[in-house]
């Protein structure tokens, strides 16, 4: 939900932290912040908004020191405000944090004596860091120290008066990575922070933290015990963090799918085949699938639904992550769990996966971050191999784990004899028809653009959708809530009738995702129903589906033809482009929209 880094270089550390910080804004932008050591003394600069605001400050007021900490703000305790914005100070110490302390009402009415400037959670640790000092502990053993006292998640970074070669950084439940440079270190949420700085990194593990300094890194585990956590060498990719001439990075995701699908399913395919090459799944040994996830990756979950059991006839469940642990479900020794996560660092749905890890038979995760916690934590974790994906809303994320679930449902229909070979190679011939046929539906970009134009004045927004058509319904909705923020909801056709139908009128748009497949003369009936009073339908087909049933309707847009089964990777593409367009037709900030943060580590 937030970012944080620390740098402790041998130049100015001000612009190194604002850079690395453009690099964490996807991660949340209520406010920023830096602080440096300069001289033995501490500061910081902190501005509300855009990091840009921060810089301008900069401009300004100036802050000098090559040891600093920075943070970008997702608002959880307090407004977004100046003096809610983190690094947070208490005395001699500051403390940049991602996550959420759960015990800091009982800390601050044990530190009620102290002097609170904010309404967070965060400066409790600063504060309570500062009474370590008092008692004359030294920086290490009073960072230390109150980390014994939080609970909750939390990743760290503590900076000290007096200390120019030291950041003490901690990681419970929140991701935090150590960069190794030429004689300077780093600390950061992630890889891609620190990706200009360095491809050298050290990921804490749980209840890790962590004594920075030039000359390298000292790490305790929970119990103080000083450890060893490999370095790995990151993708290069992490690095091309870019827009490549496009407007905003949805934009150039959404043009990337047919690239990064194509990569996606040569790393599951072969000769006509399915194929795990590093991945010992048998889906013939379990006999129920269940399938947790967040957002854009729920509805990824809830479309593969249908394939696992009608492909593979595996009885499949699928939560929602927030949900899923506290119903306490039952889970045998014979299911099969699978969490898919964009991040790999959606604090529920690990939270879900730790709930499986000591029931299931196996714990498998479906990630476009290969060290992330959801990954690490797994027993079987299988990238996505989406590139590096910066825009809030879910796009090729999405469309790459439909990709590599669509896989998994053919290989689980093999293992469980559901599947002849001459089915396997059709259903896997579709799937590899489809980056062109996406590269076909991008180019519908302009016709939807101009038909977007009426959409932006809606104050709501229905989408339709049957079968796996519904789950895409409800993707499609949530993309345009999400970036354009008009209100939309999905049903699933047939369940229109069932009270929603009232809130049809001439004013609502009803956008109906419905190729031409054994359920589409239903989901017509359904369209009339809403046509009979006045409802403003959008009809999305291929040309036979528009042929029967455009007639009347308000407007039209025509997909090419596909094997129904594999409908919603298709359809993915004109539901993201309606959202995109109406939300540049009405002005919304796309990549960095209001009140959201790419990736939510906190419950
Ligand atoms: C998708 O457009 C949203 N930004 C959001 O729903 C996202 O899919 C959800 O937070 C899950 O994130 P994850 O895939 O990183 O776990």
């Amino acid at each position: 939900m937030c970012g944080i880094v620390g740098v402790l270089t041998d130049h100015e550390a001000a612009p190194i932290l604002v850079e690395a910080l453009k690099r964490l804004e996807y991660r949340g932008y209520d406010s920023a912040g830096i602080a440096t050591v300069h001289n033995g003394m501490l500061d910081r600069r902190r501005a509300v908004g855009k990091l840009h605001n921060l810089a301008d400050l900069l401009v300004y007021e100036p802050l000098p020191g090559k040891a600093g900490i920075g943070h970008t703000r997702w608002a959880t305790h307090g407004g977004p405000t100046v003096r809610n914005a983190h690094p947070h100070r208490a005395g001699r110490v500051v403390v940049v944090h991602n996550g959420i302390i759960e015990n800091y009402r009982a800390l601050k009415e044990a530190l009620a004596d102290r002097e609170f400037e904010s309404d967070t959670d965060t400066e409790t640790i600063a504060h309570l860091c500062e009474t370590f000092l008092d008692r004359g502990m030294s920086p290490r053993e009073a960072a230390a120290e109150t980390l014994k006292h939080l609970e909750g998640a939390f990743a760290l970074a503590f900076l000290f008066d007096g200390e120019e070669d030291l950041i003490v950084a901690a990681r419970k439940g929140s991701p935090l990575a150590i960069g190794h440079g030429e004689g300077e270190m780093y600390v950061g949420s992630d890889a891609i922070a620190l990706s200009p700085l360095t491809d050298r990194i050290t990921y804490l593990d749980e209840g890790d933290y962590a004594f920075v300094t030039r000359s390298g890194v000292e790490i305790r585990d929970a119990d103080g015990r000083q450890v060893h956590r490999d370095t790995v060498k990151i993708a290069a990719q992490a690095a091309q963090v870019d827009k490549a001439g496009h407007k905003h990075f949805m934009v150039k995701e959404i043009f990337e799918q047919p690239t990064v699908l194509a990569q996606c399913l040569a790393h599951y395919t072969g000769n006509g085949a399915v194929e795990l090459p590093d991945a010992d799944l048998d889906f013939a040994a379990t006999d129920r699938l269940i399938m947790v996830a967040c957002g854009t990756a729920h509805y990824a979950c809830l479309v593969a639904k249908y394939w696992f059991e009608q492909i593979a006839g595996l009885p499949c469940d699928v939560d929602i992550a927030s949900e899923f642990r506290y119903r306490e479900p039952p889970v045998s020794d014979r299911a099969t769990a699978l969490f898919v996560s964009q991040s790999g660092e959606t604090a529920d749905t690990l939270a879900a996966l730790r709930y499986t890890r000591d029931k299931a038979m196996a714990v498998v995760s479906l990630v476009n971050v290969p060290q992330s916690s959801i990954a690490r934590e797994s027993d079987t974790a299988l990238p996505i191999l989406a590139g590096v994906e910066i825009g809030v809303a879910s796009t090729k994320a999405f469309m790459n784990q439909l990709g590599a679930l669509a896989c998994l449902a053919i290989l689980a229909g093999r293992q469980r004899g559901q599947l002849t070979p001459e089915r396997e190679a059709e259903l896997v011939g579709t799937l590899l028809s489809l980056p062109a046929m996406i590269n076909q539906a991008l180019a519908l970009e302009d016709q939807i653009r101009h038909q977007t134009g009426k959409l932006a004045e809606a104050r709501s927004v229905l989408f339709l959708g049957r079968g796996p058509m519904y789950p895409m319904a409800l993707e499609g909705a949530l993309k345009l809530k999400e970036i354009s923020y008009i209100h939309a909801e999905a049903y699933a056709s047939g369940e229109l009738k069932h009270g929603p139908i009232a809130l049809v009128d001439n004013n609502l748009p009803v956008i109906v995702l419905a190729p031409r497949d054994a359920l589409f003369d239903k989901t017509v009936s359904n369209m009339q129903e809403v046509m009979a009073r006045d409802g403003k339908v959008w009809l999305v087909s291929d040309a036979e589906g528009v042929a029967l049933a455009g007639e009347g309707v308000w407007e039209t847009l025509t997909l090419p033809t596909i094997d129904p089964v594999f409908a919603p990777m298709l359809y993915a593409v004109p539901a993201q482009l309606i959202a995109y367009h109406t939300a540049l037709h009405k002005g919304t900030d796309v990549d960095q929209p209001r009140n959201l943060a790419k990736s939510v580590t906190v419950e």
